[in-house]
């Protein structure tokens, strides 16, 4: 039952720590998230949900760049845009207000495999993105017998709001907008329009590119479904890639300092609008 793979394996695995985890690109640490239980929908109520006029709920996203170059996001995890009612899915989506510090993003000369059914972005909107994997192994986009998860997400069991999709909220971004930032620090940005093929030889194993004059040297592209051989298996591809790379193929530059906490501090004390 998709009920049963949702809530047992889409989930983010909360406490995981240090540097036995690193070498799949796992968080430096991160804190239990505190849920905020007067500020979650329930299925029912998804369906009025509209991010503009729903008092108590609304878009929080901050990034706040420190001198050494390191960055503060602070989230809360409500998408700002309407979102589909799931019948199989009976999670809530809960107000969750985070802050991630991503370290100084730094290329390196290897690949760190991604995680696949938890945190590897932050969308620019506050919601985190997800690896490609949904209950049992299925791929979540397409998912079983091609029905996924929607462009405009899901929670998982905590009340979660997150990104699988490569079109966030169901918009396909042009290849020069920002639509998220990668847990190693480096920025993420919409699709290249180009064939599966000519992507493959413009981006490495990761999604990424040099871009020289950038102020980070390199940056992620977000693979469209056409961009991706869904046909393949997830995770076994060569150099620590993963097959499904829809968001990233692995991480370039390292998380091993990346933490994921509960905030007090900006998107908390969102209670009105
Ligand atoms: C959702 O919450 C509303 C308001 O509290 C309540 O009336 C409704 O019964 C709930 N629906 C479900 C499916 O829990
Ligand atoms: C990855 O590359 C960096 C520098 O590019 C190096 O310092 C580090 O040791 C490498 N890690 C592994 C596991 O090879
Ligand atoms: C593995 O990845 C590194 C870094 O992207 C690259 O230099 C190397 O050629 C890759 N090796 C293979 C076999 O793809
Ligand atoms: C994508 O490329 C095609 C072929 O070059 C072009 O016709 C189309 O306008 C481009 N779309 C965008 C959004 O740039
Ligand atoms: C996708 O992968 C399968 C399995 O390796 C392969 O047979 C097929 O040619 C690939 N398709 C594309 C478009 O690369
Ligand atoms: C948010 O609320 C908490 C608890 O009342 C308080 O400690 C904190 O200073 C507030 N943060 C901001 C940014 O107002």
């Amino acid at each position: 039952m998709l009920y049963i793979k949702l809530s047992s394996v889409c989930l983010v695995t909360i406490g995981v720590t240090t540097s036995a985890a690193a070498s799949i690109g796992r968080v430096a640490s991160r804190q239990d998230f505190t849920l905020l239980s007067d500020m979650c929908l329930n299925a029912t109520q998804w369906a009025g949900f509209n991010p503009t006029s729903y008092s108590g709920y609304y878009e929080c996203f901050s990034r706040v760049e420190n001198d050494d170059g390191t960055a503060d996001i602070y989230l809360n995890n409500v998408p700002d845009h309407t979102i589909s009612v799931d019948a199989e899915n009976p999670n809530q989506l809960c107000q969750l207000a985070q802050k991630i510090t991503l370290p100084k993003p730094v290329k390196t000369n290897n690949n760190t495999r991604v995680p696949q059914a938890d945190v590897i972005a932050i969308a620019v909107n506050g919601v985190q993105i997800f690896g490609p994997l949904e209950g049992g192994g299925d791929n979540a986009v397409y998912g079983v017998d091609g029905v996924g998860v929607l462009c405009d997400g899901h929670p998982q069991p905590a009340g979660l709001w997150h990104y699988h999709h490569p079109n966030i909220d169901c918009v396909e971004a042009a290849s020069t907008d920002l639509v998220a930032w990668a847990l190693d620090g480096f920025p993420i940005y919409g699709p290249l329009n180009a064939t599966k093929d000519e992507v493959d030889s413009i981006l490495d194993d990761c999604n990424g590119i040099d871009v020289a004059d950038s102020q980070y040297g390199y940056q992620y592209h977000v693979r469209s479904r056409a961009q991706v051989n869904e046909s393949l298996t997830t995770n076994d591809g060569p150099n620590n890639t993963d097959n499904w790379k829809y968001f990233l193929g692995c991480y370039r530059g390292e998380t091993y300092t990346t933490t994921l906490t509960d905030s007090t501090g900006i998107c908390a004390n969102e209670t009105t609008t």
